[in-house]
């Protein structure tokens, strides 16, 4: 039988077509099952678990696994994101193809692809990247149908002109490498957290400061600049959560970080509603008007 690592090398071979070395640009291809290696030997070789490590160098992050596996449950348990994945879903299904190119930019561990391509009908090819080697670690163990890459956004392994779809959620953007590798009819879909995001959790932590809203018009007006805008879709609403996911929630979010345990135990000793307030920015390639 074939191994996790093996299995993954046969697919991102079936595949490389679409990959580009990150360090030259050139051509890649897959060796021995175990290597992507390009046209000027730069080689990359493929973890246990499956992934590839693109990076140049080593980056240490603030995302460590154990707030991954929080989100990994949050996202799968809870029910939070199920009508944010509805919209992304029916936004896909529209561009009516049967076969496309998915990237995650900025994936995390995974989940909300996962959830998403899931959703959508037709067979589609997931690309996720993380500069997070342990939430695509665990991406790749979860969810071995796509390829997962450690990289950065800012360089993306992958053509030009390459992706149907570029999701980008709750995650920096890089507006000139996303024009890049979009195809001229594919979409970008960007989910930006409003006002009222998470807003109980944000009042339990800083009470009445300045740090209680998001504001994001300046990500917003900077997507517009790069795309243009076929649609925009805020999602806003109360979800019952209970206690687990509460727990969950605690751990997964940057919101959180720099505040003394037990500061939230009130917080998350019963369930309670918590506001979702997204919204997903649908833009195409400015070049293809
Ligand atoms: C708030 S998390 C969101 C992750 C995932 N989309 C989710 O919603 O669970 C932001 C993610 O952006 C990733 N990230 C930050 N800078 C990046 C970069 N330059 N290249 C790739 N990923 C990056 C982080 O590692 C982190 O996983
Ligand atoms: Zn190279």
């Amino acid at each position: 039988m074939m191994k996790k690592k093996e299995k993954s090398a046969a697919q991102v071979s079936e595949h490389a077509a679409l990959i580009r070395c990150p360090i030259c640009g050139g051509e890649m291809h897959v060796e021995t099952l175990a290597s992507l290696v390009c046209s000027n030997s730069h080689a990359f070789d493929f973890s246990k678990q499956g992934y590839v490590n693109m990076l140049n160098k080593p980056v240490t992050t603030q995302y460590d696994q154990t707030l991954f596996e929080n989100r990994r449950d949050f996202i799968l348990e809870s029910g939070f994101y199920s009508r944010m994945h509805g919209v992304v879903v029916d936004i896909i299904h529209h561009l009516g193809t049967d076969d496309m190119t998915v990237l995650d930019a900025g994936s995390g561990e995974g989940s909300h692809m996962e959830r998403i391509l899931a959703g959508v009908e037709g067979k589609h090819l997931g690309f996720g990247i993380d500069i997070a080697k342990e939430g695509i670690l665990m991406a790749a163990k979860n969810y071995p149908d796509s390829i997962w890459f450690v990289g950065d956004l800012a360089n993306l392994p992958l053509k030009d002109s390459s992706c149907d779809v570029i999701l980008n959620i709750l995650s920096p953007a890089n507006y000139s490498e996303f024009s890049r590798v979009i195809k001229p009819d594919g979409v970008v879909i960007k989910v930006v957290p409003q006002s009222g995001y998470l807003g109980e959790l944000r009042e339990a932590l800083y009470r009445d400061t300045d740090k209680a809203e998001y504001d994001n018009a300046g990500t917003v007006s900077l997507f517009e600049e790069n795309f243009e805008v076929l649609e925009r879709v805020q999602v806003k609403e109360k979800v019952m959560l209970d206690r687990a996911a509460l727990a969950n929630l605690i751990h997964m979010s940057p919101l959180a970080w720099n505040h003394e345990a037990g500061e939230l135990d009130d917080f998350i000793s019963e369930e309670r509603p918590v506001t979702i307030d997204l919204e997903i920015l649908v833009g195409r390639s400015a070049i293809s008007v």
